[in-house]
């Protein structure tokens, strides 16, 4: 009986993982349409599921999330604990409600708990060494999830998107939109980016920087603001509010002079929901284009109501399922899945990493994207 629903999950979960592009060309095409969050590894048919269940009998693992208050964790939890149990583990899952102290103490209490493997999204990727050396005494392996662990030689291997490709896309979004390279401008360029401890948000950062700074550096983009370096344009926590409030004062600092605001920069959909915030309350220009990532439900909204321009499709199912696979090589003794071994230089060493592809998303796709898929009803948008 569980053998035959985890075979049903995992057919779900080969017609999503195709579904969302990862750059993995080991994902077997199949019918099934996609049409739940839950999920599984996508190891492939019943005789590799019963060895799935096999090695997961009696296994626990630890799922260390950031916080619940922004809605791409409430996700990858929900959808790592599902899968995980899917395929016959025992999980621990814990946020951490944005504060460091708080997850090192939940993983301290899932090591004492007797976790084989633990999975951690940081909250700063510097904080987690000291508790991370106890994990590797006890020989416990740690996948580090969507964020790098800093520093930490205990860090076994990372599951993420590809990270740098997300700016990319973003930066070119803003380029081809502006028609940076034929229209004479010059623009107006504002910039949000994500928290300064999260290694991500300089990856974030470097895509987009790459593509817009030869043209802020020619003049064709202007930063009225003047704040162009990370330090400058970083959110901490992400919050929505702190990037709110930063916009309100570039905003009243350089924008009520009836001088337009041609694109804003921001890395991901919580700062960008504060911008657009910010905008509504402030200012009275033409509305620029705006960008983002995760697809967060209320930043949908503001796509389809024209309020934010695009976003990048992060299917938190798939990068799940990878880790699943991870999780079940590691204990199986097997090979993981791994596709870049050169990016991801922690400080410690570079960590072996599976990069799942980002997706560009905007009013036109979103349905196809992310209803048709299961991953949102046409009501969570409404
Ligand atoms: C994630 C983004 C997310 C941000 C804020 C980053 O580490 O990769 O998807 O928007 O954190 O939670």
């Amino acid at each position: 009986m569980k053998k035959k629903l985890l075979c049903l999950v995992l057919t779900a979960a080969v017609g999503m993982t195709m579904f969302a592009a990862c750059t993995s060309s080991e994902n077997i095409p199949d019918e099934t349409t996609a049409g739940t969050t839950a999920a599984a590894g996508n190891n492939g048919g019943s005789d590799e599921s019963k060895d799935t269940e096999a090695v997961a009998v009696g296994k626990k693992v630890g799922v260390s999330m950031p916080t619940k208050d922004l809605q791409r964790w409430n996700q990858d939890g929900a959808n790592m604990e599902e899968q995980l149990k899917a395929a016959g583990y025992d999980v621990d899952l814990q946020f951490a409600s944005n504060d460091v102290n708080t997850q090192v103490s939940q993983i301290e209490a899932m090591i004492n708990g007797g976790c084989d493997v633990l999975v951690i999204a940081a909250i700063e990727g510097d904080s987690l060494g000291t508790v991370l050396g106890m994990a590797k005494e006890q020989n416990i392996p740690v996948i580090a999830y969507d964020r790098l662990i800093m520093n930490s030689d205990a860090v076994t291997y990372y599951a993420t998107f590809d990270n740098e490709m997300v700016g990319t896309k973003q930066g070119e979004y803003i380029r081809d939109q502006l028609d940076l390279d034929n229209a004479a401008g010059p623009f107006n360029l504002e910039i949000t980016t994500g928290d300064p401890g999260d290694n991500n948000a300089k990856f974030f950062y470097k895509g987009a920087m790459d593509v817009l700074q030869p043209y802020i550096d020619s003049g064709k983009l202007v930063v009225k603001s003047g704040q162009v370096d990370f330090d400058k344009v970083a959110t901490d926590s992400w919050s929505t509010e702190n990037a709110q409030n930063r916009a309100d004062t570039i905003i009243s600092a350089n924008y009520t002079d009836g001088s337009n605001i041609d694109a804003w920069l921001c890395s991901n959909d919580s700062t960008a929901y504060g911008v657009a915030n910010s905008l509504t309350n402030n200012y009275t220009g033409n509305w620029p284009i705006i960008t983002g990532q995760d697809c967060d439900i209320l930043n949908v909204k503001n796509m389809i109501a024209g309020k934010q321009s695009m976003s990048i499709f992060k299917d938190t199912r798939t990068l799940a399922s990878k880790v699943v696979e991870m999780v079940n090589a590691i204990l199986s003794g097997s090979e993981p899945p791994i596709n870049d071994t050169t990016t991801y230089d922690n400080g410690a060493y570079v960590v072996p990493s599976y990069l799942c592809e980002p997706v560009f998303a905007d009013k036109d796709n979103y349905k196809e994207l992310l209803i048709d898929s299961g991953y949102y009803t046409e009501a969570d948008l409404a």
